[in-house]
């Protein structure tokens, strides 16, 4: 799977992907639903910060869904770099840049609702979670993805991975304080965003599916969440994952195995030599995962 990018490959893919892209942007606008990130903040229950106040007895919570809030604000603060990212792919006279505009509008406000939710209830040290954002927005690493083909299939994958680890952390908090609701409306945004690009990946299997198939199996075998460059993600990542948030499981049954089966790659005929052994290897890395799902699961008791 190591040949050497097709630019004129997937630059014929994504002018085919226009008109596609433009049906599914006006979809998205009609599906979407306006919301306000500030309407659900506590504000009533916000005091002033000084440095000896915050303790974790202001809002208690597990070291899992703590863990969880860091790590999905500071992913979604990282947002200039992915926005960067898909305007790679987006000409000036290509659909998908109006996409991007109206994309990195409903992103921005992920950010800030849950940062203003957070700075109201305490749920976090606010000195932590500003010298981490720093880090992370500094170093500004996402994961690229080297063509369109490979881009469409990653986003597909990691926005429904977001959305699943948003929704979870939302039922992990109380509705007194309206995390649950802020948290299920981000969710909201995520799913149409995976709809979006999960469709795109469709229609871009139609026009070509052998090169898609390639770029799947690429994107799938080495599936890393967009969260790598916050400090201490891997301690994270496990301790979100003790805690039910987001873990192997949940990855493989919620979010790939869904993806995969909108894609029936198995139906596809026709494919080249490499695109049938990609799409065996993408089943054998599904058995890998799916033997990394039992391996993490806890025991019945
Ligand atoms: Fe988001
Ligand atoms: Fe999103």
């Amino acid at each position: 799977m190591g040949a050497p990018i097709d630019q004129a490959r997937d630059r014929a893919l994504l002018s085919e992907l226009a008109e596609p892209a433009a049906a599914l942007f006006e979809r998205h606008l009609g599906a979407t639903k306006q919301w306000y990130p500030f309407e659900d903040v506590p504000w009533a229950h916000a005091t002033e910060f000084s440095r000896d106040e915050w303790d974790e007895g202001a809002y208690p919570l597990s070291d899992g869904v703590r863990s969880a809030l860091l790590v999905n604000l500071l992913t979604e603060d990282n947002l200039p770099y992915y926005t960067n990212a898909l305007l790679k792919w987006a000409p000036k006279d290509h659909p998908l840049r109006d996409w991007s505009g109206r994309w990195t509008a409903e992103e921005w406000r992920h950010s800030a609702a849950m940062r203003d939710w957070i700075l109201a209830t305490k749920a976090l040290n606010p000195w932590e979670l500003e010298d981490a954002r720093m880090v992370q927005m500094t170093t500004g690493i996402v994961p690229e993805a080297p063509t369109i083909a490979e881009t469409i299939a990653y986003v597909s994958l990691q926005e429904l991975a977001t959305q699943v680890a948003h929704r979870n952390t939302g039922q992990a908090l109380d509705r007194t304080l309206r995390g649950k609701k802020i948290m299920s409306q981000i969710a909201g945004d995520e799913g149409l965003h995976h709809a979006f690009y999960r469709d795109l990946a469709a229609a871009a299997i139609e026009r070509d599916p052998s090169y898609m198939v390639v770029a799947i199996y690429r994107q799938l075998r080495g599936f890393r969440m967009p969260g790598t460059g916050i400090p201490s993600f891997a301690a994270h990542e496990r301790i979100i994952a003790e805690a039910g948030i987001f873990d192997a499981s949940q990855y493989l049954h919620q979010v790939v195995l869904p993806t995969l089966a909108a894609w029936r790659l198995d139906e596809l005929e026709g494919l080249t030599d490499e695109a049938q052994r990609a799409r065996v290897k993408i089943s054998r890395t599904v058995s890998a995962l799916a033997r990394i799902a039992r391996a993490t699961e806890p025991s019945p008791v």
